[in-house]
């Protein structure tokens, strides 16, 4: 009763952009210009769903900021005319609830940036050519050896783009006569780099093992014809899921690979640098050794406050990729400048600076991620991700919300991201909380009790009363603790997993 309500305004929702879309397409039709003779370059739907469905949510999306990405951040103000969107000439200070500035590393106040500066100083931007060319500087190499040593494999290449990382790395891995096999809900840049490969692709459900055990079993079987066997068979998933903010199940896939002899591939964009006692991913967290895993691949645009992406593994395999790779042979190389950004993000995060900055940085991440998912769990909200997840999609599922949603928390100075259709399946829009060891406690506190108001007014306690049927995310791990354990200055977590409002100190005044 309860989800068929749901559904039902959803889908009215839908409706009534169809209809009013269609109403003004039938208006504007004369205006559509094709030169004579050509075929369109758009078909009918497609001109329909950008010019009348979705420009009027255009103020919605792509925001213009004219700040850094640090915890608060000047966004343009703009409104739509006529399809069209117009700055209104002046900005918004809003509390930035939606960059992947996981540590905080992208502020302008990062203890990297007199490095950076630097190398941007001495090598200028751009080194104007590819890897194999003139492209390659002592920073790429410190930083290949930097990033190895990091996540615990014998050698690393990287990208100058983390979806160019999974889109030309993986056909350099794999190719015609083998098999990937694929988590449903993995990132568009794994699709591409799959297809790209020419190997055959098969899916198994979300982060459901048991599936990926009979789908493993049934090609097995059937091979890749009657006679021959698959050449080698990949599976590829993500440490931590950006639409969902799920963690992978570690444990069952290295059971399952072990079990039949096949290689997997982790895309941790969203897990390095972010979970883990020290920040180095699933395998980190679950105390797992990067032995583990074959092949390990993560972005830098992340935790790490910069660009690009490496593939790290053994280093055979990583010498014989940067042969085969077209992606990085052909393209040029990282700026040099956020190569070394990243190696001293890198380093910070070790310890290797000589400071604490970097665990400090994992603690605060660790504890605001916690303390933001609880407290949307509290709200009554459908919270998609798991315990220390630091993005944390909340189901909007109506058409209607997602533009609700984004302008009211713009009215409240919050900058969030929602995600629609046709990114998200038609029923399951969200919004994307992303948190930041960069924000404080009395900040996040502040900041949800705007984002409560505004849940209230879009109707999206889905689990409180009557609503509660709808349930998507049906595990949530206990919370990871052991990071907290870390000896620091800031609020700790309590043993029951909540964030106290009283900072430590302050308790223990009060107990004195
Ligand atoms: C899982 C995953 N892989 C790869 C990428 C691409 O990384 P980048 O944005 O650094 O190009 C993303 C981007 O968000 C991602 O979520």
């Amino acid at each position: 009763m309860e989800m068929s309500y749901t559904l039902a305004v959803t889908l009215f929702g839908y409706a009534v952009l169809w209809f009013f879309g269609r109403v003004k397409a039938l208006i504007y039709f004369s205006q559509r210009r094709t030169s004579k003779g050509y075929a369109p370059l758009q078909t009918d739907l497609e001109e329909f769903v950008t010019s009348r469905v979705l420009a009027p949510l255009k103020d919605c999306y792509a925001r213009p900021i004219v700040s850094p990405a640090s915890t608060w951040i000047d966004v343009l103000e703009r409104e739509v005319v006529d399809s069209r969107c117009i700055s209104k000439g002046r900005t918004r200070r809003c509390f930035n609830f939606g960059s992947f500035n996981y540590l905080g590393f992208g502020d302008p106040e990062s203890p990297c940036r007199d490095e950076v500066i630097k190398v941007a100083v001495h090598y200028s931007s751009h080194t104007c050519s590819n890897r194999q060319h003139l492209g390659t500087t002592r920073v790429h190499i410190e930083l290949e050896e930097t990033v190895a040593r990091f996540i615990g494999k014998e050698a690393a290449m990287c990208f100058g783009m983390g979806y160019g990382t999974n889109w030309a790395g993986i056909p350099a891995i794999i190719g015609r006569g083998c098999l990937i096999i694929s988590d449903t809900q993995n990132h568009a840049s794994i699709a591409n780099g799959a297809r790209t490969s020419g190997a055959a692709i098969k899916t198994f459900q979300h982060n459901d093992a048991q599936d990926l055990e009979r789908v493993i079993r049934k090609s097995i079987l059937e091979g890749m014809d009657s006679k021959r066997p698959w050449k080698k068979i990949l599976i590829i998933v993500e440490g931590i899921y950006s639409m969902e903010g799920t963690l992978c199940p570690l444990e069952e896939l290295i059971r399952i690979k072990k079990k039949y002899k096949c290689y997997l591939y982790i895309d941790e964009a969203h897990s390095i640098g972010a979970v883990g006692p020290r920040g180095r991913g699933v395998c980190d967290m679950k105390g797992i050794p990067p032995a583990d895993v074959d092949i390990l691949m993560g972005t830098f645009s992340k935790s790490f406050g910069s660009m690009g992406g490496y593939i790290a593994g053994p280093r055979d395999l990583i010498e014989r990729m940067k042969l085969y790779s077209a992606g990085w042979i052909h393209s040029p190389s990282m700026s040099p400048a956020a190569a070394q950004g990243v190696m001293s993000v890198m380093k910070c995060i070790m310890g290797e600076d000589g400071t604490t900055i970097g665990r400090a940085k994992l603690v605060s991440l660790h504890r605001n991620a916690l303390y933001v998912r609880d407290r949307l769990i509290s709200m009554g909200c459908e919270v998609l991700a798991d315990a220390g997840s630091p993005v944390i999609p909340v189901m909007l599922s109506m058409p209607g919300a997602v533009c609700a949603f984004s302008r009211l928390t713009f009215e409240r100075n919050i900058a969030v991201v929602v995600v629609g259709y046709p990114a998200t399946p038609k029923f399951q829009s969200r919004i994307r909380f992303c948190v930041s060891a960069g924000h404080t406690l009395e900040e996040l506190k502040i900041a949800l009790d705007r984002v409560e108001e505004v849940v209230d007014l879009c109707g999206l306690r889905y689990m409180r009363g009557w609503c509660q049927g709808w349930k998507h995310n049906k595990t949530s791990p206990e919370p990871n603790l052991k990071i907290i354990e870390m000896k620091s200055k800031e609020p700790r977590i309590s043993e029951n997993g909540k964030v106290p409002t009283k900072t430590t100190e302050e308790v223990r005044k009060k107990r004195k």
